[in-house]
């Protein structure tokens, strides 16, 4: 028996639908933060502290939230977020959430951990496509990757920069979804009261092709999820992952390329000198660094640092349109949703992801209307009434003098991408 998505008003209901679709494991996996959940919270209160002040007896009859990514029309200012697994949530559930996005008109991004191969996502999805790339200790095999990703028609790439170690979510240990994956009590309780998940996800994958695995590892790296004694099939550590790195993805991605998770104004400034087209503020969902600040609070100094030269989007915690707005006006040029479309999958397959979208697209729709905003581009901080000291560590960093941890600057192009009138400065040194 399928939950029917048109079931879900909010968010909030269809994350209740996942809960009573997937083992207990897997929900956690997907839903919870990491340690003690701070930084999951803070995002979240960080969004309710931001009250808005509307305009009225403004004509907004014809609203519209037509917008662009790297000069390309988007129907909404969101895209897909990556989320490595999302295949275990459903089956083939990549596809699933990639055909929702192509058919919400707006970018689905893939991640490096997914359990659908990046060429089979772009056979049989359509849409407009970016890939994620987790760096891999080996740098040759990292760019292989990434050139497997322009072969197949990504049209975007974005590097993810904030897990330089594996964060800790002790939930996944006590829960035993940990990698290589065994069969424990526990975990075989679990997946006992959820049938509807036993047939239609892992079933099927078996009686198809097998223990599922990380379809886009280079064949050295490829072990199924169970693996094998001795084998270790989460991601290679990549805490060496540095600016220098950044610099040569440039060199080989002549697309938009994207840098993920960062906070901090200079480190926004120093991605901008390596060539990235955008920044994406995020804190992982909360997923990683406990100790992280909510990225809506973080969004400002990075807006005002680097806004007037590349794009800057933001993630984490976004489960309202009016969440949304309030990125926009803060100066998002976009927002990434990860948790939203997964639940939706989680219960009904595309038509839950695509219900997911839809609902945000509804609830934007509204926030316009009650702003008084016929358009996502009109929206501004005046808009906005924030916290005390919302924006007070932001006024003491903006003054900062970017810290650049390598020579002198030695190149300057113009980045093709950027909706910045302002060139990209390249630097050729080497790391300091
Ligand atoms: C289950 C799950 C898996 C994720 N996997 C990845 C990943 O493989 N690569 C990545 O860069 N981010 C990953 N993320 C983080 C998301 O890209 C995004 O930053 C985060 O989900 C945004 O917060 P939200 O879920 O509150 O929208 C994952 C998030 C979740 C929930």
């Amino acid at each position: 028996m399928f939950y029917n998505p048109a079931r879900a008003y909010s968010i909030a209901d269809l994350r209740d639908a996942a809960r009573r679709s997937l083992p207990r494991g897997l929900f956690e996996f997907v839903d919870r933060g990491s340690e003690d959940e701070v930084a999951l919270r803070r995002n979240r209160a960080a969004f309710e502290a931001i009250a808005m002040r509307p305009r009225i007896l403004v004509d907004v009859s014809a609203r519209s939230q037509a917008h662009s990514f790297f000069g390309q029309a988007s129907k909404m200012p969101i895209a897909v977020a990556p989320t490595g697994a999302a295949g275990l949530l459903w089956f083939d559930g990549e596809i699933a959430v990639a055909r929702a996005a192509a058919k919400a008109g707006i970018p689905f991004t893939l991640s490096t951990a997914s359990i659908i191969s990046m060429e089979r996502v772009a056979d049989e999805a359509g849409g407009r496509l970016w890939f994620q790339l987790y760096m891999l200790p080996d740098r040759r095999m990292a760019h292989q990757l990434v050139q497997r990703a322009k072969s197949a028609g990504y049209e975007g790439l974005i590097v993810t920069v904030d897990t330089a170690t594996t964060p800790n979510r002790e939930y996944n240990r006590r829960n035993g979804f940990v990698l290589p994956m065994r069969m424990t009590g526990k975990n075989m309780r679990d997946v006992a009261l959820r049938p509807g998940w036993f047939f239609n996800v892992l079933a099927r994958y078996l009686l198809r092709s097998g223990i599922p695995m990380f379809e886009n590892y280079p064949d050295e790296l490829k072990v199924k999820l169970t693996g094998k004694p001795g084998e270790q099939p989460g991601l290679p550590k990549s805490d060496s992952l540095n600016w220098n790195d950044l610099r040569e993805l440039r060199k080989i991605w002549d697309g938009p390329l994207m840098v993920k998770g960062l906070m901090h104004p200079d480190d926004a400034a120093l991605a901008a000198d390596c060539g990235a087209d955008a920044v994406i503020v995020s804190n992982h969902g909360g997923r990683n660094f406990d100790g992280a600040m909510a990225t809506v609070e973080a969004l400002p100094a990075v807006v005002d640092r680097v806004g007037s030269r590349i794009d800057v989007m933001v993630d984490s915690g976004f489960r309202r349109g009016t969440d949304v707005a309030k990125a926009l006006a803060l100066g998002a040029k976009g927002v990434f949703v990860g948790r939203a479309p997964l639940w939706g999958v989680s219960c009904a397959g595309e038509a839950g992801a695509s219900r997911a979208l839809d609902i945000l697209r509804e609830e934007i729709d509204r926030a316009l209307a009650f702003i008084g905003c016929t358009t996502v581009a009109s929206l501004d901080r005046s808009i906005l009434q924030l916290p005390p000291g919302f924006g007070e560590w932001a006024q003491t960093h903006l003054q900062a003098p970017a810290r650049t941890p390598w020579a002198p600057v030695a190149a300057v192009t113009a980045s093709p991408f950027s909706s910045s009138s302002s060139p990209a400065v390249v630097s050729q040194a080497s790391q300091a």
